[in-house]
Parts: C-alpha cells; sequence; structure tokens
C-alpha cells in the first residue's frame, strides 16, 4: 500500500514539473510568435499578388498558435536547461530585444549600453530576461491614460570587478501592490488583464541561474528600476593550468 502511495506520489511530482515545463515554453514561445505576428503584419503592405494570397494565411496561422500559446497553462515545477555562457556584446543583444518589442508611438526606447561593454552570459537566456523586463515597461507605460507624461524605456550597463549590473528603467507608473507582494513568484503576481504572471518569475529563474541576482530597484510613480547583476563565471583552475601548459 505504501509503495502504491509513494508510486502515484512520484508520478505526480514528475507531472507537475512537466506541467511548469511547459508554461514555461509556452510563456516565451508566446512573446517570440507575437514578434513574428508583428513583423507578419508588414507583408500586407506588399503589392505582390502572391505575397497577397499567402500573408493572410499566415497571420491566421500565427494568431492560432499565439491563442492556443495563451490557453495552455499548467502548474508545476521544472528547471531551465543551464545557461550555456559566452562573452557576449551586450549592446547588440539590447538592438536585439528593442528589434523585436512591440513597442508603440509615443513610447523612446533608448540603448544606453557602451558599443564595448561585454557580458558572460548565455545569449539566448539574457534575451529572454531582458525582454520580459522590457516587455512590462512597455506595457506599463501603454497603459497609462495620462495624455503629456514622458514614456521611456532605458537599458544601460556597468562593470564593477567581475560583477555587470544591468539596469533596465522605464517612467511608467510602477508596479501595483499585488504585484510588489509577490514579486518573482509563478502566476500570483499578474495585476494587469491578459497577463500570466510568470514573466517576472521566469526572468528570475533565469538570472539565479548565471549565480546572479534580479531585483527591484525602484518602484515609484514615474520610475521603475530592475537590476540584472551577473558575475563573470570563476575561471577553472584546472582549465588556467591546461592553458598555461599549451602556450609554453
Ligand atoms: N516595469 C513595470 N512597471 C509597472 N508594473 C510592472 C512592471 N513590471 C512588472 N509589473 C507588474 O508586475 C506584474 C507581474 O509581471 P510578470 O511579467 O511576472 O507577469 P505579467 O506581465 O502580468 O504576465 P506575463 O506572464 O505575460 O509576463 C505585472 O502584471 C505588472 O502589474
Ligand atoms: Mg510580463
Amino acid at each position: 500500500m505504501q509503495t502504491r502511495l509513494q508510486k502515484m506520489l512520484s508520478e505526480q511530482r514528475h507531472l507537475a514539473d512537466l506541467g511548469l515545463a511547459v508554461s514555461k515554453i509556452n510563456h516565451d514561445m508566446r512573446n517570440v510568435l507575437a514578434s513574428a505576428q508583428l513583423l507578419s503584419d508588414r507583408l500586407l503592405q506588399v503589392k505582390d499578388a502572391s505575397v497577397q494570397a499567402f500573408a493572410p494565411k499566415l497571420l491566421k496561422a500565427l494568431d492560432r498558435a499565439v491563442s492556443y500559446t495563451e490557453g495552455v497553462l499548467a502548474y508545476g515545477r521544472a528547471q531551465e536547461a543551464p545557461p550555456a555562457r559566452r562573452m557576449l556584446r551586450l549592446r547588440q543583444l539590447v538592438d536585439e530585444v528593442h528589434g523585436l518589442l512591440d513597442i508603440g508611438d509615443g513610447i523612446d526606447f533608448e540603448n544606453g549600453v557602451d558599443a564595448g561593454f561585454e557580458v558572460d552570459a548565455d545569449s539566448e537566456q539574457l534575451f529572454r530576461v531582458l525582454t520580459n523586463l522590457s516587455r512590462n515597461a512597455v506595457q506599463a507605460m501603454a497603459a497609462d491614460t495620462e495624455g503629456a507624461v514622458v514614456r521611456r524605456l532605458v537599458i544601460s550597463a556597468e562593470r564593477t570587478g567581475g560583477v555587470c549590473q544591468i539596469l533596465v528603467m522605464d517612467t511608467g507608473p510602477g508596479l501595483p501592490p499585488k504585484a510588489r507582494e509577490n514579486l518573482f513568484l509563478a502566476f500570483r503576481g499578474s495585476a494587469r488583464s491578459g497577463g500570466t504572471g510568470l514573466g517576472l518569475a521566469i526572468a528570475h529563474e533565469l538570472v539565479r541561474a548565471h549565480g546572479g541576482k534580479l531585483e527591484l530597484l525602484e518602484s515609484i510613480g514615474g520610475r521603475t528600476v530592475f537590476s540584472v547583476s551577473i558575475p563573470d563565471q570563476p575561471v577553472s583552475l584546472d582549465r588556467a593550468r591546461r592553458g598555461l601548459r599549451r602556450s609554453a
């Protein structure tokens, strides 16, 4: 009886693991699809007859995929793949984040990262972290109905010794209490309609997997700042010795 119960519990845990893994992939897949939708929208303006024939079908397929990903959500616990880290040019990555962001008229985006700035990170995962933070900022600013306010999103970075600090700053209304009280908790912190409350939880987990920290530094009306700190990977003593021997 006990063994049977244990087996059942372990199966349930496994299913829960699978559930959150699906939710997380699903969440960021929706972001990728939304970007594809944005680019495909432009195809409708192309006069070529064959493009006119296939573009609506492409858009319809993307619409279906987006609503499918929005509908599929499940609970559980799971780990992301460990980061595959390389030295990256952050300015270029931030340009890519900007390029795929659904940023409406009236919101300025500023890439404040120096051209030579390097960060030791998994490029796909850091892209997801910055995309989630930027999307939240854009959504919060777009929902701000006051006409005269300045809407600006700035990403900047600085290095202190072996640690990179990336700042994502916006001039939106700040986090509502529900979001602050459940900061980084999956499914719990969403305070906007249509939100799943996974973006910050995913970003938090991805940064932690780099041995780093995601923090909310400031959030008052008119200024919200998230900080992503990522330490360089420690140099393995063995690898360094092997490298020295080879070059001797
Ligand atoms: N820069 C920001 N300015 C104001 N509110 C924010 C900001 N970033 C996050 N929030 C608040 O935190 C909540 C949680 O964000 P999170 O990204 O985890 O979920 P979400 O955006 O609601 O849904 P999704 O899973 O689609 O990202 C948001 O609903 C929003 O209310
Ligand atoms: Mg979000």
